[in-house]
């Protein structure tokens, strides 16, 4: 009989806390329109048809915006945020941007752990939301440091580069590839015969890749990676314990490890871009567009064209989808800056010519 115990932790308003921060998140994806699929002419390449899906367009400026409100609803329905959580984030800005304005609308605290070195726009960006910086030296660190600070502060950390391939649902509930292949049906080539993107956590690539397995489309997933990174060796050596000795150059994507999110198996192809060519692509692109983007939709649109010019000389027919992922004001005071880049040791020269002969004579290349 001593055995039995029965401990009650039902906490009224605590849930409905809960419950209405749910219809607070959800309220704001019902105020927020679908992101813009974009056309990209390719008089060079006749037959395949390049679309970008712009997701610079979301409230908080990039693809993040979609995962910070699912990392939100999933550790709000897992019972880890509560009215007093301070909220806590690794990441090199994007998302950390994202998360302080879903911090934000539920009056929570929110420290964004970055890389020293980040973009004074997106330091500025989470600052805005009502979030604060905690910048680290090394920024293979940040991970540690973060969940270092979530036992400090008793907070809740929530952990984008482990989680991203988990919280949000890859059969639908208009997930980012729902998205595409909606916006795609109207398209004389309906079903994309390449998606590309690149990873930062990964999740935006085993989101698109378990959905087109589901739906059992034939569209191949083609991911992009920038120089130092883990993922593209770790990929093609079948080793998720790579590990490269330093960060990514291109902010938002490229890790010194291969993050738990990142999903091999359901990766087609891997392009591995020099950062040259990435930060080279965005400013043709930009020019192409008439807006600036970011540099890691550099690294996507480099890899797209390699694989849309593949196609046309092999006489194939269809159609390539990939992301701008974010805006280039962001980045006006580093890679829009060559000495800022030449301090890097980037060099676009090479890559300048490449790139608008890859864009194939879209006005303005
Ligand atoms: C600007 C930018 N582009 C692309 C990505 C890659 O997205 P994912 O984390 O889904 O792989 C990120 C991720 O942080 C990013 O910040």
């Amino acid at each position: 009989m001593d055995s039995f115990a029965d401990i009650d932790r039902s906490d009224a308003a605590g849930r409905a806390w809960v419950h209405d921060a749910i219809r607070k998140v959800e309220a704001d994806a019902n105020r927020s329109a679908d992101t813009h699929l974009l056309r990209l002419p390719l008089p060079t390449c006749p037959g395949v048809d390049v679309y970008l899906k712009d997701e610079s367009t979301h409230p908080t400026g990039s693809l993040k915006h979609r995962l910070a409100r699912s990392l939100f609803l999933f550790a709000l329905c897992n019972g880890q945020i509560h009215q007093h959580t301070t909220v806590i984030e690794s990441s090199s800005g994007s998302t950390a941007v994202s998360e302080a304005y879903f911090a934000h609308l539920l009056g929570l605290k929110f420290i964004a752990v970055i890389p020293r070195g980040t973009s004074e726009e997106k330091i500025a960006l989470i600052e805005r939301e009502g979030g604060s910086v905690h910048l680290v030296d090394d920024p293979t660190a940040i991970s540690a440091e973060a969940a270092r600070l979530a036992i400090e502060t008793g907070g809740h950390y929530l952990d984008q580069f482990t989680h991203a391939e988990r919280v949000t649902d890859w059969r639908g509930n208009n997930n980012i590839a729902e998205s595409i292949f909606n916006q795609m049906r109207y398209e004389r080539h309906p079903i994309p015969s390449w998606v590309v993107v690149s990873a930062g956590t990964g999740g935006t690539g085993a989101t698109i890749g378990r959905y087109v397995r589901y739906r059992r489309h034939d569209t191949r997933l083609a991911v992009a990676d920038p120089e130092f990174s883990a993922f593209f060796p770790g990929w093609r050596d079948k080793d998720p314990s790579v590990h490269t000795d330093r960060g990514s150059r291109i902010e938002g994507i490229g890790r010194n490890r291969v993050e738990k999110s990142f999903v091999p198996g359901v990766v087609d192809r891997m392009i591995s871009v020099p950062d040259g060519a990435s930060v080279a692509m965005a400013r043709a692109a930009s020019r192409v567009l008439g807006r600036t983007v970011g540099p890691s939709t550099g690294t996507n649109l480099w890899a797209t064209l390699v694989i849309a010019r593949g196609m046309a000389e092999a006489g194939e027919e269809g159609s390539v989808v990939t992301m701008i992922c974010d805006s280039g004001e962001r980045y006006s005071c580093t890679y829009d800056d060559d000495e800022w880049l030449a301090d890097l040791g980037i060099d676009c020269g090479p890559y300048t010519d490449l790139a608008a002969d890859l864009l194939g004579g879209a006005p303005g290349a």
